[in-house]
């Protein structure tokens, strides 16, 4: 059992979001571990506190600890603590499933530092992730602990308090002070304990035994009677292997209590370190040994401090062991290659003690060392290093923190006194092979050499040579690692000459680190007439912020165990495009616990979900045409058992010919769902004909992977009699859940209730796939007769719900010379996986889109959703747009490239305008927002600024890039346009909102409580709002296409008018009364204190066939601007800042909507630069968890990043003049892609290369770097397309 098992507490949130090896960015860092210090030297300097994952912590490991969770720190019942409270206030919770990591977080760094620097903070962070925030506000909120200046004033001159302006979106002195003293103490009963004389500790468990030996004999007799049983320190390894690997140990040894692995003990050569001592530990012990000796002594240390810095994350090194990092042998180690360039040793121990050094013949095979099973590593010892000598750490990896590396390397050279040439090198790389390698023949080369130009050249081709990769090899990114191999060296290269006081060409500085306090983000004041009770406008904070922040907040999977309750673990396909030959439930019904298998000839109702038109089947009967496909499903009394039952589930298949996997094979075998659909105006062919130039290209973007924070969970309770069903589920359409649990069970709605407490982030991830997940789990619950709970684990998740659809986009543009478009034909091709969901919809959105900000006279647009053996893709968060526009700004970019000048304004939407389906608009708010966003930014300024910069740079080099947004509002289908609520008030004032809308992080219910307050003309305090239930709210929509204010809104206020309007007579018989008073008095005479509202929305439509129609309400306008330094060496980069202005209307609450900006912008930044989805050439998706696929993570925000809101926007179609905002920003994170392509430019402009060139999205550190051309990535040869089968698939 890991800790979340173990606990029952909520607050230990947490889906492990891994599928595979590796854990990094795991989301449920949600506890601190407090321990006595064990005897020995090392232990003395341990901190006592420290933060850990609970999934991968061993329950059993906890003997003697204190565990505190987010719980324990505070509550509402008693006190909340102030980082509960920080967090909540700088607006750092939206569906607040991280909150609680977040927090603890934050609280064990404070327990060991109560004043922290920024540094420690981000560091402290780094191993969390968010999927709302963006993260700024949970820095801001724990910047409030930290000395440095707190203030906006450290951005000088830029900072509008300056100007005047000072909206703050929290009170700075509206917080509860941190008191160190008022923490919880470590527990007298376990000191007491501690004291006792210690003893082995044994548990057993159904299936494992646990023993924790005390002394190092004890220990050594263990292993050698059991050699197999793994030693486990922080589990780190051991445990993602048991837990998703299915590996079984039966038995496990746990030597954390032995001494000897923990003692330090320092000679005149170096210091030997304990192997149980933890990665935080060594890193803290070398931080306070360098300072002690001369510089020259310590390289080692230093590198090895390097990289201890960025391997994992905090909460990892705080548990995983040295020994464990050195034994593990992972290929891509990062210590490894740093500790056999420096000549270190461990010594182990069996029967007999011996020193094995740390050289290429220690690391045998892909996880396997030299040593003999039975063997133990004692201690590493870690020599000094000696005068002459200079060692370096390098490392690139996907993500800058909480990422293992692509290539990790360590460099170690040694000089004579006064000499430049090289007496002895040593090299080796991580991540270019299953292990360690040395690249002994490279050092050969450069031995006795000296240290230049020269050397180095011929060096490159013998590396090139020696570290060769097939080009198929796994992990792929071939190329690139072997250019990184090269550039590295290059890197160490220029560091030596610096520290040898050479002639440096130039000194690479490391990007830059350092978070900025954000401006003061300009909102719209309300207007000082306005009463203290109404909330609108105000920046109110989300309304369940700090019952999130203290664990409280209810989520699906936190509601208690029903008696008799199963749980449902599904069955996938293995096979891409099969015949199920057959299905064999017997051996898994005969397993423990296990009480069913469903099938689809369970399904009493409809065995499929139709969506535009076509079925979909529940559960595949006879043929599978993705991996990941739904075939059956297991019930048993557990989790743990319907896992191993799902397990022991044999299907046979029998392949079908020729899967589609790619783009270009559906449209080869014209596979599509239909509709397809085309837009035009003017003419596009005449128009070529009178263009000055004429340009072709294409841009490929890859899909993106919700990744929200709780992966998909259900429980389905039969009330037991009448055929009735209690759903309880995250979605964001609980309508669609109730048609479908009705249809699929044969049943009539009434019969079906939809309960929606809060959703742990959706971004249209929870509608259809969820509706699918929902059926066959009540299915499972109407045949067994009992609550049924289906939480798909994250690579579960990842497989079987599918995402953002990966786009093709082909352009042909025609322009004048003056760089106005005169004609443009663009073709989008989506990658819709197996069924057809809702994807002829999306690409309908991504053709309505394709104009964005620009008048293109002759614009013609075709979009075609592709029918692949891919998991189905679904709605997510922009529905096409994000895919639509990249390629149309894309086209923008290749033609300003051609010419060598900007040409977006020249083509913009000027006066009155009407779009390319005839729809007439006033684009005035688009250009305020494009001059406010350049003058906030200061443009011009920086863009001359960045040319000087590149120009004294050759491996460096910045980007810039503005990019503007027209995004359309409410749903195109006309009848999805409406909404209701129910509002009741009672006797004692108190009033209960209902509505449509579901919370899913965006601040709908706080939005709502604001409206409720306004017109009831009471303070939001009286009003609550408990869930979104289908029998309180019938017929509802989705809480989709940024229309969940809107159109709930308008319900809210018409029901609460109606009510008001009721107390009317009331109100003037007793104008003196309170609110309560009226209620009360109302009751008496007998007015019903409940109404409805209801919202009839706009009639949008878009008739295809004359291409015309109004398929939107209004526009939402932005524009981005970022600016980005990238290292060309290793593609590397970082936004330097990102200003955003947004026309949101007058915003019904700033901090929400702001919220909404920068959390959409750090998803855009992750889907075009950073999130990649790697499928095999057989269907099967790979990054299937946090360590594969990579999110945004705090080292990927903007050091600086400013959001303004448009100043006097009026919108007379929307609640208060407000406008939709969940979905615009998103795209906005185009502006960093855009950026990266900028510098790149300026890269292969020192190459020589000219003019447009391709750049695919997301613009990763792989392909930046490979485009930089730069002479290290042109030396390697590129393999032939078609000549070798590539390890990943370009879908
Ligand atoms: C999320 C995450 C991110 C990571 N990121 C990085 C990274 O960026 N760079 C990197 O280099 N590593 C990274 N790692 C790997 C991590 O550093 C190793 O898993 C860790 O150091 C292993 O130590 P452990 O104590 O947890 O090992 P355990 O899982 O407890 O044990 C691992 C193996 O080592 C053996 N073992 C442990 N101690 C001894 C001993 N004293 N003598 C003999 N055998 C022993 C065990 O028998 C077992 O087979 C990451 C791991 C995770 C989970
Ligand atoms: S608030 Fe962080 S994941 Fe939702």
């Amino acid at each position: 059992h890991g800790l979340k098992q173990g606990s029952g507490a909520p607050g230990l949130k947490g889906r492990c979001p891994t599928g595979f090896r590796y854990h990094p960015g795991s989301t449920h860092l949600n506890q601190m571990i407090s321990s006595l210090p064990a005897s020995g030297k090392l232990r003395d300097i341990l901190r006592s506190h420290y933060s850990a994952n609970a999934c991968l912590l061993p329950l059993c490991q906890l003997h003697g600890a204190a565990v505190t969770t987010v719980e324990g720190i505070g509550s509402t019942k008693t006190r909340i603590h102030p980082v509960q409270e920080r967090i909540a206030k700088a607006h750092g919770s939206q569906c607040g499933f991280c909150t609680p990591g977040m927090v603890m977080s934050t609280y064990a760094l404070l327990r060991n530092k109560p004043q922290p620097t920024m540094d420690d903070i981000t560091e402290a962070l780094a191993g969390n992730l968010c999927r709302c925030t963006g993260y700024r506000p949970i820095v801001e909120g724990c910047r409030t602990f930290c000395q440095e200046a707190n203030c906006c004033q450290a951005n000088g001159s830029l900072c509008p308090c300056l100007d005047g302006e000072k909206p703050q979106l929290f009170d700075k002195l509206d917080l509860l002070p941190l008191d160190p003293t008022q923490e919880l103490i470590f527990p007298p009963e376990l000191i007491l304990m501690a004291d006792t004389s210690p003893q082995t500790l044994t548990f057993h468990g159904e299936r494992v035994s646990w023993v924790s030996p005390v002394s190092l004999e004890e220990l050594i007799q263990l292993k050698a009677k059991h050699p197999k049983a793994p030693l486990v320190m922080g589990n780190t390894n051991i445990g993602p292997d048991m837990k998703f690997k299915g590996i079984l140990h039966p038995l496990i040894i746990s030597p954390t209590r032995v001494k000897e692995l923990w003692l330090m003990c320092f000679l005149s050569a170096g210091v030997w370190v304990g192997a149980g001592c933890s990665l935080s530990e060594l890193h803290s012990v070398l931080k306070k040994l360098v300072p002690q000796f001369p510089e020259e002594k310590t390289e080692v240390f230093r590198a090895l401090n390097r990289q201890l810095g960025n391997l994992g994350s905090v909460q990892i090194r705080n548990v995983a062991s040295l020994g464990g990092n050195i034994v593990s042998a992972y290929p891509n180690s990062d210590l490894n290659p740093i500790l056999a360039v420096g000549n270190c040793k461990v010594s182990v121990i069996s029967r007999g003690r011996r020193e094995v050094p740390l050289n290429q013949d220690f690391f045998v095979g892909f996880g396997k060392v030299i040593l003999q099973p039975e063997e133990i590593v004692v201690s590493v010892f870690i020599p000094f290093s000696r005068k002459g000598e200079f060692v370096q750490a390098l490392r690139h990896a996907p993500r800058k923190e909480a990422s293992f590396a692509t290539v990790t390397a360590g460099m170690r050279v040694m000089f004579s006194e006064s000499s430049r040439v090289v007496q002895d090198i040593s090299i080796y790389y991580g991540g270019m092979g299953p292990t360690t390698v040395s690249a002994a023949k490279t050092c050969q080369a450069i031995i006795r050499r000296p240290w230049d130009d020269e050397t180095l050249g011929q060096a490159y081709d013998i590396l090139l040579e020696e570290l060769a990769l097939p080009p198929s090899a796994p992990g792929g990114k071939v190329e690139f690692r072997r250019s990184l191999t090269l550039s590295l060296l290059f890197k160490f290269y220029l560091e030596v000459l610096h520290k040898l006081k050479a002639m440096v060409p130039e000194k690479i500085q490391p990007l830059p680190r350092e978070i900025q306090p954000v401006l003061p983000l300009l909102h719209q004041p309300v207007s000082k007439d306005q009463g203290n009770h109404d909330a609108v406008g105000r920046p109110m904070m989300h309304r369940s912020a700090i019952s999130q922040a203290t664990g409280e907040a209810v989520y699906c999977d936190d509601l208690p165990k029903i008696e008799g309750e199963l749980f449902l673990v599904v069955v996938t396909s293995s096979r891409a495009h099969a015949k199920i030959t057959g299905l064999d439930v017997s051996e898994a019904l005969q397993l423990p616990g296990v009480v069913d298998v469903i099938t689809t000839k369970d399904i009493p109702g409809k065995k499929v979900r139709t969506f535009c038109g076509y079925d979909e089947e529940l559960l595949a009967e006879s043929e599978v045409s993705c991996i990941g496909q739904m075939i059956c499903a297991v019930v048993a009394d557990t989790k743990a058992h319907a896992k191993r039952g799902a397990a022991a589930v044999k299907i046979s298949y029998e392949d079908l010919p020729d899967p589609i996997f790619t783009i270009e094979e559906a449209v080869e075998k014209s596979s599509y769902f239909e509709p397809r659909r085309l837009l035009q105006r003017g003419d596009v062919t005449e128009a070529f004909k009178t263009v000055d130039k004429v340009y072709e290209g294409e841009i490929r973007i890859g899909g993106q992977e919700h990744f929200y924070m709780e992966t998909q969970s259900m429980l389905v309770v039969p009330v037991g009699e009448e055929m009735e069903f209690n759903v309880y589920i995250s979605t964001q359409w609980p309508t669609l859940i109730q048609d479908a649990v009705a249809e699929t069970l044969n049943i009539s709605s009434n019969r079906v209730t939809c309960h929606v407490k809060r959703v742990g982030g959706a971004f249209g991830g929870k509608v259809t796939r969820t509706s699918v997940l929902a059926s066959i789990t009540s299915v499972a619950a109407w045949k067994t007769n009992r609550a049924v709970r289906c939480v798909l684990e994250r690579g579960e998740d990842m497989v079987i719900t599918g995402g953002r659809h990966p786009t093709l986009g082909k352009y042909k543009v025609g322009f004048m010379n003056d760089g106005k478009i005169v004609a443009a034909d663009i073709q989008f091709f989506a990658n819709s996986g197996n069924t057809v969901d809702e994807s002829p919809l999306v690409a309908e959105k991504m053709v309505l889109h394709m104009d964005n900000a620009y008048n293109i006279p002759n614009l013609r647009g075709r979009g075609a959703a592709c029918k692949t053996n891919l998991p189905s893709n679904t709605a997510f968060r922009g529905f096409g747009v994000p895919q639509s526009l990249l390629i149309v700004e894309n086209m923008i970019n290749d033609v300003a490239m051609v010419l060598g000048c900007p040409i977006q304004e020249v083509n913009m939407y000027r006066g009155p305008s009407t779009t390319h389906y005839k729809f007439e608009f006033n684009p005035e708010n688009l250009l305020r927002c494009w001059e406010e966003g350049k003058r906030r930014s200061d443009y011009s300024a920086r863009r001359a600024a960045i040319e000087q910069f590149n120009q004294q740079n050759r491996w460096k080099k910045r980007g810039i890039s503005i990019i503007p947004i027209k995004y359309g509002i409410a749903f195109s289908d006309g009848f999805l346009n409406q909404a209701a609520a129910l509002v009741h008030i009672y006797k004692d004032g108190s009033v209960l909102v209902s509505h449509g809308g579901t919370e899913i992080g965006q601040g709908v219910h706080t939005k709502m409580q604001q409206v409720a307050s306004r017109e009831l003309h009471i303070p939001p305090s009286k009003i609550y709002i408990s869930e979104t239930s289908t029998n309180t709210v019938p017929n509802t929509c989705p809480s989709a296409a940024s229309f969940g204010t809107d159109a709930n809104g308008m319900a809210v206020k018409d029901a609460c008018q109606i009510l008001y309007q009721r107390l009317e007579p009331i109100r003037k018989k007793n104008p003196k009364g309170t609110w309560e008073s009226w209620a009360k008095e109302a009751f008496m005479e007998k007015i019903s204190l409940s109404a409805t509202g209801f919202y009839k929305g706009p009639d949008l439509y878009l008739d295809w066939d004359k291409m015309e129609g109004q398929p939107y309400a209004y526009y939402t306008y932005g524009v981005s601007c970022s600016e980005v330094e990238l290292d060309c060496l290793t593609g590397d980069y970082r936004t330097l800042r990102t200003d955003i202005v947004m026309d949101i209307g007058k915003s019904v609450n700033p901090s929400v909507d702001v919220g909404q900006i920068e959390g959409a912008f750090t998803q855009g930044l992750g889907l075009y630069t950073l999130e990649e989805l790697k499928f095999s050439p057989f269907g099967l998706l790979y990054t299937r968890g946090p360590s594969q696929y990579k999110i945004p993570a705090v080292c990927d925000m903007p050091l600086q990043l400013n959001i303004y809101l448009l100043p006097d926007s009026e919108n007379p179609y929307a609640i208060y003049s407000s406008k939709g905002i969940g979905e615009p920003a998103l795209f906005l994170g185009s502006s960093v892609f855009f950026a990266i392509k900028d510098a790149v430019a300026a890269a292969r402009s020192d190459s020589g290369l000219k003019g447009p060139f391709s750049l695919n999205s997301p613009a990763t550190p792989e392909r930046a770097c490979l485009a930089s051309a730069s002479p290290f990535t042109q030396k390697v040869p590129a393999s032939k397309p078609g000549s070798f089968k590539p390890w990943a698939l370009d879908i």
